[in-house]
């Protein structure tokens, strides 16, 4: 009998805000349900509750998103299906807004870790769509996920994002999720973004689209309404590369 999948936890993060998290974390969700058929859960962890707006379908707040941390709520009371079949969503609200605080408070450096590992049983992969910084909640991220997919916009201040974040790995020791970039919002008209690519030919990389936009005027994810466009192409075989990256991870036990 074949084996069932391993959770595997995949978050969408960046140092810098307006990079693409959310629409990467989205368009994964999407994939990792409608195109690999997984079980999937996507946990929007920004007070932006962006994520959550495009897919919820309940638009009631319940101001509740932090008290799973606190214990307060059940994990799974919080739980909810979204637009997408197959994609459940836990989401945001400005609840979040103290989380950092939270868990400075707590000092329970595996708080978001226990709790993803409690749903192992009810998914296959869970997304996580991050804020912006550099912050305990990023912490909790690193130690919770098993790859950290970066967009990164090609463009200097972008790039030097993704070198602080690289620095700042190396210099907190220790062991922590593989990282992947991926360029987001990429023109090949323009030099710099040409001359990005070349620097990072290894990079996946997704294009500016205005289809991408359309995402928050249709509140649906890509592949639900342009599935075989450029940008929704590509989110899907960044997906495929993501899928294969950490089943190879899984199965050298890391
Ligand atoms: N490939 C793309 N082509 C065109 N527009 C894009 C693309 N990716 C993202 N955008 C647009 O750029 C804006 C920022 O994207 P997004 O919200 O995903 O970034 P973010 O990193 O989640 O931002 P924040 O840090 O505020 O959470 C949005 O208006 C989105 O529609
Ligand atoms: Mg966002």
């Amino acid at each position: 009998m074949a084996k069932e999948p391993e959770l595997a936890t995949i978050a969408v993060y960046s140092l810098k805000g307006g990079v693409g998290k959310t629409t990467f974390a989205i368009n994964l969700a999407w994939a990792s349900a409608a195109i690999s058929r997984r079980r999937t859960l996507l946990w929007d962890l920004d007070p932006q509750a962006a994520a959550s707006w495009l897919i919820s379908t309940d638009r009631q707040s319940r101001d509740a998103a932090q008290a799973i941390f606190s214990k307060d709520v059940e994990v799974r009371k919080l739980i909810q299906p979204s637009t997408v079949p197959g994609l459940d969503l836990i989401a945001a609200d400005t609840s979040l807004r103290s989380l950092d605080h939270l868990f400075r408070e707590m000092d329970k450096k595996k708080r978001l870790a226990k709790l993803i590992e409690s749903l192992g049983q009810d998914y296959d992969r869970i997304i996580l769509d991050c804020p912006p910084g550099l912050t305990e909640t990023s912490e909790q991220v690193l130690r919770a996920t098993n790859m950290v997919v970066i967009p990164v916009i090609p463009s200097p201040l972008s790039q030097r994002a993704m070198g602080e974040v690289a620095r700042y790995l190396v210099q907190r020791g220790g062991s922590h999720a593989p990282i992947m970039p991926v360029y987001s919002m990429v023109d090949r008209r323009r030099a710099l973004h040409r001359k990005a690519l070349e620097d990072q030919p290894g990079w996946p990389a997704i294009p500016m689209a205005s289809m991408v936009e359309q995402m928050t005027v249709k509140r649906k994810p890509l592949g639900a309404f342009a599935a075989s466009s450029p940008p929704a192409q590509s989110f899907a075989g960044l997906w495929t590369t993501i899928e294969r990256q950490v089943q190879k991870h899984q199965k050298n036990g890391g």
